[in-house]
């Protein structure tokens, strides 16, 4: 008896052999004496047939369930040829089985996996994730992630950039949202913060001389999820020393370019290079920085890469304060250099911003750096900080950027809302494994959920409500 298993999409090649095929039970269809079953593994589905002239495998056929997990015997033979099917994988062959083996039973799946899933509500299919992920439309998102993210770290690997892990357990950085806080049971009364971005730790490489670094980072954001945002998403976060903006969007473009091309060939580019406006041009034409530039919105094949560029660095808020409106460790246009060393004319400073849109969806932003310590005190200055709050908070990156720091830039994309576009998919939830619901829940796990007496004693925390 064979002993190896073969992978269903690699059936067709054994053809007259004896096979073992592993997996999952799709459905059971009985038709007169024959029984088929839809036999499903990671590579894909085949059709198999139970017939009664084998009694112990018939036997077995006739109690399996939809996603029971079964061991099956049997030769692999090619359709007649009127029963090929062309358009599916495996179409033109079937096992014939001789034995069954129950791997394991399933209960009754709480709701079709057959379908693309959309007519289910969506709280069901995130408490049952596991089952949701096994329809062909969330498998082959998860796979399409998966070559594009292997694509990007191939050919940023190939120009000789690093990937380098930085850590989750860190300290608050201003990028604009609320921090997820980590209680330090060691140091009572004092947090880590999960990191919104890697953007201190990726500059801190630059001056530690990395010069090209990448990663594919986890960020973590305490702010209202929708359909492009999620508390924790997934960045290609990148910086480069020695560079200016042409050339971070450079290598941007061409990398996006051939990703595209490789990994999505369906989809059309509608120009290229990819068209440039300033922010003023964005909001005075389009009335918003993320413009959708589709000539066809129907099109779903259609995709309208734009850069925007040349952002305020500053917004007015309450009370005649100011924030930045990206990045606080960006330079300033070298024109307005001299305005914000002298803190004049802040609304009209801009920046070397650079954001990156895909029909109307913001998909990366980045910016070249201030590398100067005393140009990024004066940023703090603007934005209200003392000079007291400046050295408890940021005195690392300061004294940094005094110890021979090169100048540098990057960006960051969001990568969850590109593979959606590429995907076709609508929402972010549906190119991520474990999403968490529009509330931020995880209803699978259950979380967030209460901690014991016990744990909060050893953190010496207490609740107040
Ligand atoms: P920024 O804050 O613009 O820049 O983030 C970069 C990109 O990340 C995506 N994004 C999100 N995706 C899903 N859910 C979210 N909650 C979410 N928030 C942001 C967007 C966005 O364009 N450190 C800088 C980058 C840099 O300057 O290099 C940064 O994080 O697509």
């Amino acid at each position: 008896m064979v002993t190896e298993r073969t992978m269903i999409e690699a059936l067709a090649k054994q053809v007259g052999e004896e096979v073992k095929a592993c997996g999952w039970v799709t459905v059971r269809r009985d038709h007169g004496k024959l029984i088929f079953l839809d036999l499903r593994d990671a590579s894909g589905t085949v059709q198999a047939v139970v017939l009664p002239s084998q009694p112990d495998a018939y036997a077995i056929a006739n109690t399996l369930r939809p996603e029971w997990v079964v061991e099956v015997f049997g030769v692999v033979n090619k359709r007649p040829e009127k029963m090929i099917n062309k358009d599916v994988l495996n179409g033109d062959i079937e096992l014939a089985v001789s034995l069954i083996k129950v791997l394991n039973p399933a209960e009754t799946p709480p709701f079709d996996l057959t379908s693309d899933g959309r007519e289910i509500g969506e709280e069901s299919r995130l408490k049952y994730r596991y089952l949701d992920l096994r329809r062909p439309r969330l498998a082959r998102n998860l796979r399409l992630r998966h070559q594009i993210i292997k694509f990007i770290r191939d050919y940023l690997a190939e120009q000789s950039f690093i990937e380098v892990e930085t850590p989750i357990l860190t300290k608050a950085t201003p990028e604009g949202a609320r921090d997820y806080l980590v209680p330090a049971r060691l140091y009572p009364g004092q947090f880590y913060a999960l990191p919104q971005s890697p953007q201190q730790y990726k500059q801190l490489l630059m001056v530690a001389g990395v010069e090209k670094y990448f990663q594919i980072a986890r960020c973590f954001r305490d702010e209202d999820t929708r359909g492009d945002r999620q508390p924790e998403f997934t960045q290609l976060d990148l910086e480069m020393a020695f560079v200016g903006q042409e050339a971070v969007m450079n290598l941007n473009e061409q990398l996006l370019i051939e990703l595209v091309h490789t990994l999505a060939p369906e989809k059309k580019i509608l120009q290229t290079p990819f068209p440039r406006l300033t922010y003023a041009e964005a909001m005075s034409k389009y009335k918003t920085d993320r413009p959708d530039l589709r000539e066809n919105k129907e099109d779903g094949n259609e995709l309208a890469f734009a850069w925007v560029i040349d952002f305020p660095f500053f917004e007015k808020i309450e009370g005649g304060k100011y924030t930045f409106t990206h990045n606080p460790f960006s330079a300033p246009k070298s024109e307005h250099h001299d305005w914000l060393m002298k803190g004049e004319r802040i609304d009209e400073i801009l920046t070397n911003q650079y954001d990156i849109t895909l029909n109307g969806l913001e998909i990366g932003g980045g910016s070249i750096r201030n590398h100067q310590p005393e140009a990024l005190k004066a940023v703090f200055k603007i934005l209200g900080h003392s000079d007291t709050d400046i050295e408890a908070n940021f005195s690392h990156m300061l004294r940094a950027l005094a110890s021979g720091a090169p100048p540098h830039g990057g960006i960051a994309w969001g990568l969850d809302r590109l593979i959606s576009i590429l995907a076709g998919e609508p929402n972010i939830r549906e190119v991520i494994a474990f999403p968490k619901t529009g509330e931020g829940r995880d209803l699978m796990m259950n979380a967030p959920a209460e901690i014991s007496p016990e744990q909060l004693k050893e953190l010496k925390l207490k609740i107040v409500s």
